[in-house]
């Protein structure tokens, strides 16, 4: 039986996996080399000339990340991917490979903090310039693209305003004007939703969240549909890579020109960890997903919480988009309440005793932060609410423990705010 024919609850395990090249292990080896040794100059000029494949310097392939990319392009039903440094990189990576100076493209401006510094900040100074537009509001992006526009990004689920864009609306506008749709989809996870199955032509996560699930390791990956055609007229730089790798223009363009050149590759022990952590993949978002819900219920009845902001509460405006998009399956395990004021919000971080307070997402722990006095410390107050930060809210990252223990803590904790 093929791989693409198993459940997703089986590929995510048993898939591209390769024991017959590991000495019959049932785990990838960590090949912990900088580099791999070759008996003749012939051979090594082969495999740089790219006619024979092979391994040469961890900067550009090494056999553990490799593995990783096998599993992450099945996993979200692409050709072919490249794993990162970081999330960050990765998202970096997959925008410096198609725009060049003076040119644009249009992204939701719900963004993780970041992505919004690349595209507002550091990408300007290089002249590439982003327009940000409202998340969910359709009009808005069919007023901002044109026929400059270079691609089209968004998040499946917006950090930290967890609002649903309809990606299938965003792939038909992007592809009527011949540009790329990039879709973040680190939050939602391929378990919850498939963007290549949406229309979407590259996919990017940070692979630090839940798909490695143990907040063991940065990562990041970019995952190519192979189906965007790159017209020549409008994306010229992409002809000798459409000559090399026709339909995988994209990733080879990607890998050749920046990841190798910038430096951008993923560690081998941490593609590592994130291989291990992949095998839970789909029982820990099926327990993350009930919880997050769980806990949005819980928080939304609690006298001392003020409102609760989660996709999968009907009082949600992405409520309807989630639950048509993401098929009742779930709707993320991110999750933003808001307290009294920012003292409230202090005091309840103080009198947690099992969650952990720390700035990330998508570990098996549930996690807390006060973004306006963390992450968004040094934004301008109009960028902060612009984001959707405001002082009176906490974002839950939540776990997979038992969500009786979750409720009692943040009961006893709210008690004192
Ligand atoms: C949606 C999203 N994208 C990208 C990133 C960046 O990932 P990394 O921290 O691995 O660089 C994050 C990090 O929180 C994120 O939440």
């Amino acid at each position: 039986m093929s791989a693409n024919a198993w459940r997703f609850e089986t590929m995510v395990i048993h898939g591209a996996q390769a024991p017959q090249e590991w000495q019959a292990a049932t785990l990838s080896p960590i090949y912990q080399t900088a580099a791999h040794r070759f008996e003749t100059a012939e051979e090594l000029s082969e495999v740089f000339a790219g006619r024979k494949p092979g391994f040469i310097y961890q900067r550009l392939r090494n056999p553990t990340n490799e593995t990783l990319e096998r599993r992450l392009a099945l996993l979200e039903g692409g050709k072919a991917a490249v794993v990162t440094s970081s999330g960050m990189a990765a998202i970096a990576n997959a925008v410096l490979s198609i725009c060049r100076a003076g040119d644009e493209f249009v992204s939701a401006n719900s963004l993780f903090m970041s992505t919004y510094l690349l595209f507002t900040n550091v990408l300007a100074k290089f002249g590439v310039q982003a327009r940000l537009v409202e998340t969910a509001d359709l009009d808005a992006w069919r007023a901002a693209v044109n026929e400059r526009t270079k691609l089209l990004f968004v998040e499946t689920i917006g950090n930290p305003k967890l609002d649903v864009p309809r990606i299938r609306s965003l792939a038909e506008l992007a592809h009527a004007h011949s540009a790329p749709l990039i879709v973040d989809n680190t939050l939602a996870t391929p378990y919850l939703f498939r963007p290549i199955e949406h229309g979407a032509d590259i996919v990017v996560h940070s692979t630090t969240k839940y798909l490695n699930g143990h907040g063991s390791a940065v990562g990041g990956v970019v995952i190519d549909a192979g189906r965007f055609p790159w017209p020549e007229e409008k994306y010229p730089d992409f002809k000798p890579f459409k000559e090399r790798r026709g339909e995988l223009a994209f990733i080879d363009k990607l890998w050749r020109e920046i990841h190798v050149n910038i430096g951008t590759c993923q560690a081998p022990f941490h593609s590592y960890l994130t291989l291990i952590g992949l095998d839970t993949l789909a029982v820990r978002m099926q327990r993350h997903l009930a919880n997050a819900m769980q806990l949005a219920r819980f928080l939304s009845g609690h006298p001392r919480v003020r409102w609760v902001n989660y996709p999968g509460l009907e009082t949600s405006s992405a409520h309807a988009v989630a639950l048509e998009q993401f098929g009742g399956k779930g709707f993320g395990a991110l999750l933003t309440f808001g307290l009294q004021d920012e003292r409230a919000c202090f005091e309840l971080i103080r009198r947690l005793k099992l969650v952990y307070h720390l700035a990330n997402l998508g570990d098996c722990k549930t996690l807390i932060i006060h973004p306006w006095s963390s992450q968004y410390v040094a934004f301008t107050e109009e960028a902060k609410r612009a984001n959707g930060i405001s002082p009176e809210l906490l974002r839950v990252s939540v776990g997979i423990e038992a969500i009786e223990d979750i409720m009692e803590d943040f009961d006893q904790a709210l008690r004192h705010c």
